[in-house]
C-alpha cells in the first residue's frame, strides 16, 4: 500500500504571525486520517513552524534547497541547514523554480542527489506546459523530466522519493486537470518507472497530483487508482479548504 499524502505548498505567502495562526488552526482542525499531511511554509518561518508542529502529525517541508554543502551561494539554503532545524523533507523541481529561476534537469539532478546524500525525503515536481499538451507532447515531456533528473538513481533511493505531477497549465489557473487526465498521466508515469526499474518500485512510489486542487474536486481526483494525494497551492493557505482536501483523501 502506497503512502497517501496531502501537502500544502504555501509558496511566498504568510508572514510569521499569519504562519503561526494558520498552523494553530490546522492543528486544531486536523481530522483523523490515514494520509500523511505536510505543509511547506517559506524559509523564514520554517524553524518556527517545525517547533509549532513538533507534537503534531503535520510534517514540515522546505520549498527548495541548494545542492552545495555550504559556501558562497548568496540567498541559498543547504540540506544541512534544513536538517539542523529538523526539516527532512524538501520540494524540488517546482515549475515556478524551473521557469522563474532557470532550474533545469541537470541542476535538479544535483539537488536530488544532494538531498538523498543526507537521507532527506523529496517531493519531486514535474509537468508539461499547455502548448506541450496541445501538441500531444505531454507524455514525452514528462518522461524526459523524470529520466533526466531521477532515472540514474539506484533502486534504494526511490524510498525517499514522492512524485508530484503538476501540469503547468493547471497551476494557479483554476483549470484543474480532469480526474481522467490525472489518472492517465499517473498511470503513464508508473509504467515508465516500471520499465526503467521494476513493478515493486513503480507500485511503491506515491504520485501526487497538483494544479488547482480544491475542496470541490479533490475527492474525485484522489479516487483514481494511480493518484496518491495532492500537492496543494492556493487552497493550502486557508485552513478550512486545506482540511476539506485532507478529508477528501
Ligand atoms: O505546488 C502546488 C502548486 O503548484 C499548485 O498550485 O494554486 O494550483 O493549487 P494551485
Amino acid at each position: 500500500m502506497r503512502t497517501q499524502i496531502v501537502a500544502g505548498n504555501w509558496k511566498m505567502n504568510k508572514n510569521l504571525e499569519e504562519t503561526e495562526a494558520l498552523l494553530s488552526e490546522l492543528s486544531a482542525k486536523l481530522p483523523d486520517t490515514h494520509a500523511e499531511v505536510v505543509v511547506a511554509p517559506t524559509f523564514v518561518n520554517l524553524a518556527g513552524a517545525q517547533r509549532n508542529l513538533q507534537s503534531s502529525r503535520i510534517k514540515v517541508a522546505a520549498q527548495n534547497m541548494h545542492f552545495a554543502e555550504d559556501g558562497a551561494y548568496t540567498g541559498e539554503i543547504s540540506a544541512d541547514m534544513l536538517l539542523n532545524i529538523h526539516v527532512d523533507t524538501v520540494i524540488l523541481g517546482h515549475s515556478e523554480r524551473r521557469s522563474y529561476f532557470g532550474e533545469d534537469d541537470e541542476l535538479l539532478s544535483k539537488k536530488v542527489k544532494a538531498a538523498l546524500n543526507k537521507d532527506m525525503q523529496i517531493i519531486f515536481c514535474f509537468g508539461e506546459e499547455l502548448e506541450e499538451r496541445k501538441s500531444g507532447n505531454h507524455f514525452a515531456v514528462v518522461e524526459s523530466q523524470l529520466k533526466n533528473a531521477l532515472f540514474d538513481l539506484d533502486a534504494g533511493s526511490w524510498s525517499n522519493i514522492v512524485l508530484a505531477y503538476e501540469p503547468v497549465w493547471a497551476i494557479g489557473t483554476g483549470e484543474t486537470a480532469s480526474p481522467e487526465q490525472a489518472q492517465e498521466m499517473h498511470a503513464f508515469i508508473r509504467k515508465t518507472i516500471t520499465e526503467a526499474y521494476n513493478t515493486e518500485i513503480a507500485d511503491g512510489v506515491s504520485i501526487l497530483y497538483g494544479g488547482s486542487v480544491k475542496p470541490a474536486n479533490a475527492e474525485e481526483i484522489f479516487s483514481k487508482p494511480d493518484v496518491d494525494g495532492g500537492l496543494i497551492g492556493g487552497a493550502s493557505l486557508k485552513a478550512d479548504d486545506f482540511i476539506a482536501i485532507v478529508r477528501a483523501i
